[in-house]
């Protein structure tokens, strides 16, 4: 069994931070989404991964992820070109796929619980597909499986103007080595992509089985800003434990779980977890409210920040409320004057936003 994982791609909907960062390297809770599903599918005992990568962010992933040896994984790179669609994804990796059934997973995908049960159900029911998904309040924008009464899927539309089920693909699939097959008989969609749920259909339509399975944890989809925040604050509730390392000093009042690495001082602070600090900040006379990341060798001064995303390297000065932002690598936020009171940013890398 092997594993293809999706990061390529363009991006558009994080612009500006997919201009210098690939959107499943962005950190939740400190830590790359990426290593996030590293982590679940060696869980689930698979090692010989393939990542899909674009040219222009494709280094990154590798300087990121190496050989895989820090999760005892093997890694092949496989660029993609033109981002074509997620079928078109599994077609470029055909070589490295050969006739092995495999997992595949969106690079920029979050799931609860892991994938293990999953895979274990595929490998002991060994369908043409397995898809995984999940009931959402509004199925209009997702693409939307329909199933008869044994669960077998009949039935897969994109993005369907009135969908005929609650249930959403999410974006972890099995597939036994015929989808090369199906994928060869489908063409672009209206939006120019090969579309991976075509590809589904296509194996229902020549008579295979394609099993679903209905996720009942969190499923965090990170394509968009607001989806990043989410999948912070849901990560931190999640799984952070309170673990302390840096200089606190004795004027900081530091309550719940929060995480304060190596190196960090901390001085006349309040912080309410939870609140994940990565290592060698500076934070002083500031307010960190729950639900906030903020990435290593970041120095914040006289400010209040919430429910917001500081990736890292960044300096912030004099903010009074900063909250459901996300500030890209080696951001600078200054204010010089009392004129404005509340902040809402979206900032790629590399700004600087003096007020
Ligand atoms: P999407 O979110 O569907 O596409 P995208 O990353 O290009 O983003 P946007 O729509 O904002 O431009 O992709 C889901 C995952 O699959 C993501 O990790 C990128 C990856 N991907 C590929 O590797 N190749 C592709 O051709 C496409 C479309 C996506």
């Amino acid at each position: 069994m092997k594993a293809l994982i999706l990061a390529g791609g363009k991006g558009v909907r994080l612009k500006p931070l997919t201009n210098t960062m690939a959107k499943s390297l962005l950190p939740v809770a400190n830590k790359p989404i990426l290593f996030y599903v590293l982590e679940q599918i060696k869980e689930a005992g698979i090692s010989d991964i393939g990542i899909i990568i674009s040219p222009e962010t494709g280094h990154y992933i590798r300087e990121f992820v190496g050989n895989g040896s820090k999760w005892d994984v093997d890694i092949t790179y496989i660029s993609q070109v033109n981002p074509g669609g997620l079928a078109h994804a599994v077609k470029t990796a055909e070589t490295f796929l050969g006739d092995s059934p495999f997992l595949m997973f969106l690079g920029d995908n979050l799931i609860h619980g892991g994938i293990k049960a999953f895979v274990d159900e595929f490998q002991s029911n060994l369908p043409n597909a397995l898809i995984l998904l999940k009931k959402v309040a509004d199925a209009r924008s997702f693409g939307v499986a329909e199933l008869d009464a044994d669960g077998k899927v009949t039935k897969l539309v994109e993005k369907p103007k009135v969908p005929k089920s609650d249930l959403a693909m999410v974006g972890v699939y099995l597939f036994k080595p015929d989808i090369h097959l199906a994928i060869s008989k489908i063409k672009p969609s209206a939006r120019g992509e090969l579309e991976i749920t075509d590809a589904i259909q296509q194996l229902i339509d020549d008579g295979k089985t394609v099993h679903s399975h209905i996720l009942e944890g969190w499923w965090l989809d990170t394509g968009k800003k607001d989806d990043l925040l989410e999948a912070n604050r849901v990560v931190l509730d999640d799984f952070l434990k309170r673990d302390i390392r840096g200089k606190i000093d004795t004027a900081s009042k530091i309550s719940g779980r929060v995480y304060i690495g190596e190196n960090c001082v901390i001085e006349n602070c309040i912080i309410r977890g939870p609140v994940s600090i990565a290592e060698n900040c500076q934070i002083s006379n500031s307010c960190i409210l729950p639900f906030t990341s903020i990435g290593e060798g970041t120095i914040i001064k006289k400010s209040s920040i919430g429910h917001s995303v500081i990736i890292g390297k960044c300096r912030i000065t004099n903010i009074e409320q900063l909250s459901d932002s996300i500030i890209g690598l080696e951001s600078e936020i200054i204010k010089e004057d009392n004129g404005f009171k509340n902040l809402s940013l979206f900032v790629g890398d590399n700004c600087k936003v003096v007020m």
